[in-house]
């Protein structure tokens, strides 16, 4: 059944109609649909333009429709071009004649403006739950390892020594800032659109304020042609979860690069690896590998819904419709790979001993030296090029800085004293490094609190 079919004379032509429809996608919000049109019909009622009788065999009907989708017995056929014409042809068939009121006071503009706010909401506060597992997950592995040192990288060289602690406490950050994007994305898009009607409002004394309560919206939208061509919190969103993605991705390559023969930091699950058809003694790391390359259909769905809506005049355009398989894609993506990430991440073993003897063989200490030398008179730049030369000694002999003896480090700089050994020590280099946000232990027991306060109040 057409809900316009009045004023056609021909019969959509099939590919047409094909190429029109929508109901094999926004059939994924019937629950949204199906809300949004109770609380519609509850307003219609209180300001008397339906009648009670009218309003209840409809909730009724609306009801029913719902239960008979979810247990499967009804379903979802493609003469019905979208989910909205679906579900007021069979509330027709099922109620009659009041089920033709439902639509009093409203155009599909700003119902599926509704629909989809409704669904992406609910989106928002289930990835914004999935982060905050994550979370727990990291702070866990935190509160384990504030004395299990390791390199800490820049341009993926050996650069200082930190923890991991410290190291999953930057990731630990980013999903946090993430979690408050989700939130402010919530509280942005929290007004509700429905009664804007087709884009210049409706003649029936709606009561918006009411329906946007009754949806558990903040308030209502406040320009019905904005509402009903408002697509921001989808651009946002999708803005939101490329950047979860990419913080997922780079702790992914991380994870991958730690998990291969030459590091041997990690050791990935079983349960999250997969083996190779040919090479009997592969072990691959194909889920963080996954999470990494699913990335960039996230940010493909960003860069679609942008270019869709650049340009578009006001108000509804047909368009907008573009704004769903990519959104719902890249909502399922996302919330997959927090909890397959999540999962790895609980699963996973770490090699503390080669971390540390990572830390200590890549002259992660060179900077505590030159900071002794500084401590005992030398100005930065010269210590700087007296540790310069320690490395280039240490290279020569295939040694790190501590296996030096007090001679040779005396026979490149007569500063150097016995007390070199206790100052270059990995312990030493990351218990003194205590600035706010550093990786000595002291500190990192304070973040973890302030964290864990987070994770208790949000
Ligand atoms: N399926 C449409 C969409 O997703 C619903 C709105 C249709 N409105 C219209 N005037 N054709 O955008």
């Amino acid at each position: 059944m057409k809900l316009w079919g009045g004023r056609f004379t021909k019969e959509t032509n099939q590919l047409v109609h094909n190429f029109n429809a929508s109901l094999s996608f926004d059939q994924k919000f019937y629950k949204q649909d199906i809300r949004g049109s109770i609380a519609h019909v509850t307003m219609l009622a209180k300001q008397g333009i339906i009648t009670e009788a009218d309003k209840e065999a409809i909730i009724g009907g609306l009801n029913s429709i719902l239960a008979d989708i979810e247990n499967g017995t009804l379903e979802f056929t493609n003469e019905h071009e979208d989910i909205h014409s679906f579900v007021e042809a069979h509330l027709i068939d099922r109620i009659g004649e009041p089920g033709k009121k439902l639509h009093t006071g409203r155009s599909r503009n700003d119902q599926v403006a509704l629909d989809m706010k409704l669904y992406v909401r609910d989106e928002v506060v289930e990835l914004n739950d999935l982060l905050k597992t994550l979370l727990e997950s990291l702070i866990k592995v935190m509160e384990e390892n504030t004395e299990t040192y390791m390199p800490g990288f820049t341009h993926l060289q050996k650069a200082q020594p930190v923890t991991l602690a410290h190291h999953f406490g930057a990731y630990f950050e980013m999903f946090k800032r993430d979690r408050s994007r989700l939130t402010d994305i919530y509280n942005r898009m929290n007004y509700s659109p429905i009664g804007s009607g087709a884009l210049a409002g409706t003649t029936y004394p709606l009561d918006r304020e009411y329906t946007a309560s009754l949806l558990d919206f903040a308030g209502a939208t406040l320009n019905s042609m904005d509402s009903v061509s408002d697509r921001d919190y989808i651009i946002e969103l999708m803005s939101a979860l490329s950047t979860i993605m990419m913080h997922l991705s780079r702790f992914c390559e991380e994870i991958i690069i730690w998990n291969s023969n030459e590091y041997r930091f990690v050791n990935i699950d079983d349960s999250y690896s997969t083996g190779s058809s040919i090479m009997p003694q592969k072990k691959n790391p194909d889920i963080a590998e996954l999470v990494r390359g699913k990335t960039g259909r996230v940010y493909g769905a960003l860069t679609s819904i942008l270019t869709t809506m650049k340009g578009l005049p006001l108000a509804y355009n047909k368009d907008m419709q573009e704004d769903k398989e990519f959104t719902f894609d890249a909502i399922d993506t996302t919330k997959g790979c927090i909890a397959l990430f999540t999962g790895m991440i609980d699963t996973m073993t770490f090699n503390k001993e080669n971390m540390e003897s990572s830390a200590k063989n890549g002259f992660t200490n060179a900077t505590d030296a030159a900071d002794y030398l500084v401590n005992h008179g030398v100005a930065f730049r010269d210590a700087h090029g007296i540790v310069g030369q320690l490395v280039l000694f240490c290279e020569s002999k295939g040694i790190s800085l501590d296996d030096m003896t007090l001679d040779e480090f005396k026979a490149i700089s007569p500063v150097f004293e016995e007390d070199i050994y206790e100052a270059i020590s990995l312990k030493t280099c990351v218990e003194k490094r205590l600035t706010l946000g550093g990786p000595g232990k002291e500190m990192m027991d304070k973040v973890i609190a302030i964290n864990k306060e987070y994770l208790a109040n949000n």
